[in-house]
């Protein structure tokens, strides 16, 4: 293992930029990643997480900016880089017609593990990620879950110091998912870093120590998710109208009352707003019963990551750029830029 120049940050980046054609798929983004962290990139589809990763993990080269590893310049230093870190989604590029277990197997022996030794941590790795029984089985039947619990038993193998994983749960049920943030936490209390992505804000929430929010390219938001919790407001309230028509004059209501804008949610008749003084909703339900609004529920709750992102950005984390998409998608193949 190369000696870490830098040991308290993992990650460094300053400015990044990636432009594919006319679209700044990456526009400037700055990231600190502590040592021994869980950091979260939170951000619709699009957003320009995937495209971040790839110029932090070597496999794409920044238009502009620039980043280091444990110290290390991933323009000038990629060799060291890539021996510090480990990206799920490199495991696809395996023979696909290969078992689960000749491929962890074989990922073993590359990374130097005896044949007993590599034999033994496959079985274990792929017992605990439930793939025992499909052990057997060659890949390419393997479901899109089954490939992202067996990508993330690969990089347990030589548990580098760094492990980028881009959105390790985007699609799998709730149990899997569970699985994976136990897995995740194991990571770090046995020393890794680890840097993931999430459309999910559940998923940041409980993870992440802190939490980047980035939309179009751009790191809208940084911090704790107290903080950015904190950073629309001590509470938060929702109201569900009874007449969903009445939205908009709701809205004017909280605007002269909270002195806030409202976020109308796509559900229909709900409308939430941060809220500094929760004392002042009497006077909020005063003003709608004066204007005839009805209202069918409210509450004052603490502020949701979700209605962060909304007061952040003005849409919602399924939002999504509708000329962008998500051409490789969480756990494709990653190519190396310009090495095949
Ligand atoms: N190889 C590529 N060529 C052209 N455009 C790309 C490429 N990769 C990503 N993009 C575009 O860059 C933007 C950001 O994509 P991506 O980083 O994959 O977002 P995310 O991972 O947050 O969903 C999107 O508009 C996407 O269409
Ligand atoms: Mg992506």
């Amino acid at each position: 293992m190369p000696e870490s120049r830098s040991t308290d940050w993992a990650v460094e980046a300053h400015g990044l930029v990636k432009v594919f054609g006319d679209n700044r798929a990456v526009d400037g983004v700055d990231l600190s990643v502590r040592t021994g962290t869980v950091y979260g990139v939170l951000g619709p589809n699009g957003a320009g997480k995937t495209t971040t990763i790839r110029m932090l993990a070597t496999l794409l080269k920044p238009d502009g900016g620039e980043a280091t590893i444990f110290g290390h310049d991933v323009r000038r230093e990629p060799q060291i880089v890539r021996q510090l870190i480990g990206v799920t989604g490199q495991y696809a590029s395996v023979d696909e017609t290969l078992s689960a277990t000749e491929n962890l197997v074989l990922f073993s022996r590359l990374n130097g593990l005896s044949r007993a030794d590599a034999r033994r941590r496959s079985s274990e790795l792929l017992e605990e990620f439930g793939l025992s029984e499909a052990a057997k089985r060659p890949l390419k039947n393997f479901s899109g879950g089954m490939r992202r619990r067996l990508d993330l038993a690969a990089s347990l193998i030589s548990q580098p110091p760094l492990i980028f994983l881009d959105e390790p749960t985007t699609g799998l049920d709730p149990r899997t998912r569970a699985q994976m943030w136990d897995t995740i936490r194991r990571l770090v209390a046995t020393g890794s870093t680890v840097l993931l992505t999430t459309q999910y804000l559940d998923e940041a929430d409980q993870l992440a120590d802190r939490i980047a929010v980035i939309d179009r390219g751009i790191v809208v938001a940084e911090g704790t998710a107290d903080e950015l919790k904190g950073s629309v407001g001590s509470a938060s309230l929702l109201l569900r109208l009874a007449d969903p028509a009445s939205l908009e004059r709701a809205r004017q209501a909280i605007l002269d009352v909270l002195h806030v804008d409202a976020v109308l949610s796509p559900e229909a008749g709900r409308i939430t707003a941060p809220m500094s003084d929760p004392d002042s909703v009497t006077d909020l339900l005063i003003r709608l019963r004066t204007d005839g609004i009805a209202v069918a529920e409210i509450a004052v709750q603490q502020p949701t990551l979700d209605e962060v992102f909304l007061a952040l950005t003005g849409h919602d984390t399924t939002a999504a750029d509708a000329a962008s998409g998500d051409p490789a998608g969480p756990g494709a193949e990653l190519e190396l830029e310009g090495a095949r």
